[in-house]
C-alpha cells in the first residue's frame, strides 16, 4: 500500500537517489547539484503552497520513503491545466506502486477543484511511464515535442485525464 505524505527536509537522500542516472534517463539526464538543492527547497515549501503539491510516495506499513510525485498548476495550449510528474526507486519498481500513488494524486487534484484537467507528458521511450498513465485512466492525445528541463526538448506523448 502507498500513502502520499509531504515532502519534507528529511527526504534530501531520497531525491539525491532519484536523481541518478538511471532514474532520469527520460528527463534529461541528473540535475546539478546546484537544481537538485533548489528543487528539493521547492518541494519542502511547496507544503505551504496551493498551487504545487510535491509529495513522497511511502510504502506502508513499513514506513519507507520510495518515491516522488508532483502536482503542479501550469498553462498548456492556452489552457489551466494540472501537470503531474513521478519516480519510484528502482528496487521498488514493477509493483505497481508508481500506478497507485498516480491514481491516489489523481484523486487529490479532484478534490482541489482548481483545475478540470490534469496532464502527464511522458517520454515517448518511457514504457512503465506511458502504461502509468493508461491504466491510471488517462487519454492519449498524441506526441509532442516537449522542454523538460528547462533547455532540454524530448519526444513525449500527451496524456490527459479529465476531473470532471
Ligand atoms: C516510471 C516509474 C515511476 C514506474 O514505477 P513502477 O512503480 O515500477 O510502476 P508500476 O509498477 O506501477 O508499473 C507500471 C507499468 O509499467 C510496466 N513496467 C514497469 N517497469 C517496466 C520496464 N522496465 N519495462 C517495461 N514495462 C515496465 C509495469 O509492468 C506496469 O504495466 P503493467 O501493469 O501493464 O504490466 C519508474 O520506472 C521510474 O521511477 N522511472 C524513472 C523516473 C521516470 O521516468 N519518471 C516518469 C516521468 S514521466
Amino acid at each position: 500500500m502507498i500513502v502520499l505524505r509531504q515532502w519534507a527536509d528529511g527526504d534530501w537522500p531520497l531525491l539525491v537517489r532519484l536523481n541518478a542516472p538511471e532514474m532520469t534517463e527520460h528527463l534529461g539526464g541528473p540535475e546539478s547539484e546546484a537544481a537538485l538543492s533548489a528543487r528539493h527547497k521547492r518541494y519542502v515549501a511547496s507544503a505551504e503552497s496551493p498551487l504545487v503539491h510535491s509529495l513522497a510516495a511511502v510504502l506502508e506499513p513499513e514506513g519507507v520513503a520510495v518515491g516522488s510525485i508532483s502536482l503542479w498548476e501550469r498553462e498548456w495550449q492556452g489552457m489551466p491545466v494540472y501537470e503531474m510528474g513521478w519516480a519510484i526507486l528502482p528496487e521498488y519498481q514493477g509493483r505497481g506502486l508508481a500506478t497507485a500513488a498516480v491514481k491516489e494524486c489523481v484523486e487529490l487534484a479532484r478534490g482541489l477543484g482548481r483545475r478540470s484537467e490534469v496532464h502527464a507528458f511522458p517520454s515517448v521511450e518511457n514504457v512503465p511511464s506511458n502504461a502509468i498513465c493508461r491504466k491510471a485512466g488517462f487519454e492519449l492525445i498524441g506526441p509532442v515535442n516537449f522542454e523538460y528541463p528547462k533547455g532540454h526538448w524530448m519526444d513525449c506523448n500527451d496524456w490527459r485525464l479529465s476531473l470532471g
